[in-house]
């Protein structure tokens, strides 16, 4: 061992550290790669590999000497990399720090191991000089790449809201963060896209207004209009948000992606979830697939069609789900994954637009319910009703004889469910020969958006009818 002993300095082996961080990353046994990567280094020179080298970098280690035949076979134990795609990804993550000027914690965020593996397979032929040449100009290339442009639009909520205590999380001010604020909160966000703020109103959602929806829906419609813009993210209170998704779902003409979020825990909480669920609507909102699926909804991990989601717990994260058909997709592990759209119309294909709608009020079914407070409705200017009705939008004989005067009378009646999931479909003949429309898989709250955008073009049943099939 004594002969060709090369001597290297203790700041030549520090600079070498980063083969440490390789292995460390990888979760691989240190020693090993320590091993695999000097000596390559000392053959590579003609010399024979001497341990004490190793020994100087990393003191903590104690070596036996160890065979050639003994590192391959660790290496294929602990990693199953060979050596020589362990020494060539060690290789260009030092080349790529420097000729990208990465630190080498950019470099691991950039440039994935996987990443890094598909390179060898490709380019492990080549010589190290002329691939490192081509990867770095095609790395280069995307890493200037111009990010998607998204824009946030707050609207006030929990998202934005603000306690007392870290651990309060009911009785806060909702809406009380600014735009800004919460765009601070997520620096991840400049790793995914541009992200820019505005701010339409600062609100708690159970407030929502038709003329912050119209406002919305203009605002949104425009920007995502704009050859600046690729996606658009409306932060909103869990509330109402269902609602107003739909009713974007309705109106927005644009096939780029729009979509909401919010939060269960205000901003001040310990573990709040808004945050996450900012950076993953960014994620969403960034990513082409999500383009042409109509407005979607990310809370928690999960993607959700705006006409299938409802907020179905009234505390704790969790609390939003698609009950009659599951979300669209998840944002797991940072990667938006679609695995179904939803069939019916919406955004581009929606006939209908953004105007003064028509009131439209909500009936909650029981047992014993009597029909008085369907004349109340009609007193209150009402020109639609939707019964929440139980199991598949029953509705009791005297509730159903005033709502079938009422639907006598050019009212437009309804029957959804309050059971939270499944179709409501054709039953009684008594239901359809006083005009009743099903609300098939509509939640009652979303087939009120519907009835009010429907009757603002036309008050023929059939008309209506299709309607409420098509969307
Ligand atoms: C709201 O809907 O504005 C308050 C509740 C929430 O955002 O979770």
């Amino acid at each position: 061992m004594e002969s060709g002993r090369i001597e290297i300095p203790f700041e030549e082996c520090n600079k070498q550290g980063w083969i440490f961080a390789l292995a460390n990353r990888l979760g691989h046994d240190m020693k090993t790669y320590a091993r695999r990567y000097m000596k390559s280094k000392f053959v590579a020179q003609g010399k024979d590999f001497d341990y004490s080298y190793y020994q100087i970098a990393s003191p903590s280690y104690s070596l036996d000497l160890v065979d050639e035949a003994e590192l391959h076979e660790e290496g294929a134990k602990t990693d199953g990399i060979s050596n020589d795609e362990a020494y060539w990804i060690g290789f260009f993550y030092k080349y790529f720090t420097l000729a990208l000027s990465l630190s080498n914690e950019q470099a691991w965020e950039k440039i994935p191991f996987d990443r890094m593996r598909a390179f060898y397979a490709e380019y492990g032929a080549k010589s190290k000089d002329e691939a490192g040449a081509e990867l770095s100009a095609l790395l280069r290339r995307e890493l200037t790449a111009a990010k998607p442009r998204v824009v946030l639009l707050a609207t006030g909520g929990t998202i934005a809201g603000s306690a007392s205590s870290a651990d309060a999380v009911t009785g806060y001010r909702a809406g009380a963060l600014g735009v800004d604020e919460l765009l601070a909160a997520v620096p991840e966000l400049k790793n995914v896209a541009e992200v820019r703020g505005e701010t339409i109103c600062a609100i708690d959602s159970k407030d929502m207004t038709d003329e912050i929806w119209l406002r919305l829906a203009a605002c949104a419609g425009e920007l995502l209009a704009s050859d600046d813009v690729d996606g658009v993210v409306i932060a909103h209170g869990t509330d109402t948000l269902e609602e107003t998704a739909y009713f974007l779902h309705l109106t927005v003409k644009s096939d780029k992606p729009l979509v909401l979020t919010g939060a269960m825990r205000p901003a001040t909480a310990l573990s709040a979830d808004g945050p996450m669920n900012l950076l993953e609507a960014v994620r969403v909102a960034a990513c082409k697939e999500a383009a042409g699926k109509g407005v979607l909804v990310v809370m928690d991990g999960e993607i959700h069609s705006a006409r299938d989601v409802m907020k179905t717990r009234t505390l704790g994260v969790g609390a939003f789900s698609s009950p009659t058909f599951g979300c669209l997709g998840t944002v797991d592990a940072g990667a938006p994954v679609f695995y179904r759209t939803t069939a019916r119309r919406h955004t581009t294909r929606s006939e209908f637009d953004a105007a003064a709608l028509p009131r439209v009020d909500i009936l909650y079914g029981y047992a014993g319910d009597d029909g008085t407070l369907v004349d109340t409705c009609v007193r209150a200017g009402a020109k639609g009703i939707v019964y929440a009705g139980m199991g598949n939008g029953s509705i009791p004989a005297d509730a159903e004889k005033a709502l079938a005067k009422a639907a006598a009378g050019g009212i437009a009646v309804v029957r959804a469910s309050r059971t939270m999931s499944g179709a409501v479909v054709s039953a009684e003949s008594s239901y359809e020969s006083a005009g009743f429309i099903d609300a098939d898989t509509l939640s009652p709250q979303k087939a009120r958006v519907l009835l009010r955008f429907a009757l603002g073009k036309t008050s023929d049943r059939e008309e209506l009818r299709r309607i409420f099939r098509e969307y």
